[in-house]
């Protein structure tokens, strides 16, 4: 799989996100499934999916440090396509553990508590929602960040050895809005308040117009660092 990389990102590199979608969601159908934050990306990524097939696996990381507003999106968003998204948990004892640790927010006491409180959340969650799937589909955008500009259609990732669609590649903030509008599509109310990308509450806050849209998160890092791990093959995680 790993060698087909370049190929399919020339095969594929004209496709649309949504014909991207028709095409893959059928062909590895129960081994393909998108993660989503609630973001506005992955709000259009659902909408189209669910239009495609409702059946699809979505599914979500419940870090247990999301913001009210996050779980409002997820409830209206399952009302609306009539669905229940799968939410996968961090395990208790390793939350536990992580509190013995470093404290209940130790993550703003280092760059290496921030990433070990990250894994335990997030990328080992991650590890059980991606459990015989093949193909992970994301809602990353090459503008989001310095870190991402390199970012391809289709990535291989490594650590754990599964193809990643990243439909949404190309598409500007601009043309995110302009799908939500048009499809009337649920979005988390934080981006009404100046939110452009949203994580956990305590590693999230808002940003001045025009500021770099994931200038909010981890925002008392350095640029270079601001990656939780999800996706390791972006430059901090290499
Ligand atoms: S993050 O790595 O910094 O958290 P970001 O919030 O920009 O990433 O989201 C990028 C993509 O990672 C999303 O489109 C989604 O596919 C995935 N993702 C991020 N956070 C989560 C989450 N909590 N649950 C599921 N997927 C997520
Ligand atoms: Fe922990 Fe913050 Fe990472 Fe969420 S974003 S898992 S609270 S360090």
């Amino acid at each position: 799989m790993k060698e087909n990389i370049d190929i399919l990102n020339k095969e594929f590199g004209k496709y649309s996100a949504k014909e991207l979608l028709r095409f893959f969601l059928k062909l590895y159908k129960g081994r393909i499934s998108f993660s989503t934050s609630f973001g506005a990306e992955d709000q259009v990524l659902t909408d189209m999916i669910f239009k495609i097939d409702n059946e699809a696996d979505i599914f979500t990381l419940d870090t247990g440090r999301l913001p009210y507003e996050t779980y409002d999106v997820m409830h209206r968003t399952n009302l609306k396509y009539e669905t229940k998204i799968s939410v996968y948990f961090p395990l208790s004892e390793d939350i536990e553990c992580l509190y013995k640790e470093q404290g209940i927010n130790g993550f703003y006491d280092s760059v290496q508590n921030r990433k070990d409180c990250c894994f335990v959340r997030k990328i080992a969650p991650l590890k059980r929602a991606l459990e015989g799937v093949d193909v992970w589909i994301t809602g990353l955008r090459a503008q989001q960040s310095i870190t991402r500009e390199d970012l391809q259609l289709f990535e291989w990732d490594e650590g754990n050895h599964i193809i990643k669609l990243n439909p949404l590649i190309l598409w500007s903030e601009q043309d995110i809005w302009d799908y939500i509008k048009e499809n009337d599509v649920p979005y988390n109310a934080l981006h009404d308040k100046g939110y452009p990308s949203i994580g956990c509450a305590p590693c999230t806050r808002a940003v001045k117009e025009g500021a770099d849209v994931r200038s909010g998160r981890w925002w008392w890092e350095s640029p270079e660092h601001k990656e939780c791990g999800l996706h390791i093959n972006i430059k901090d995680n290499q």
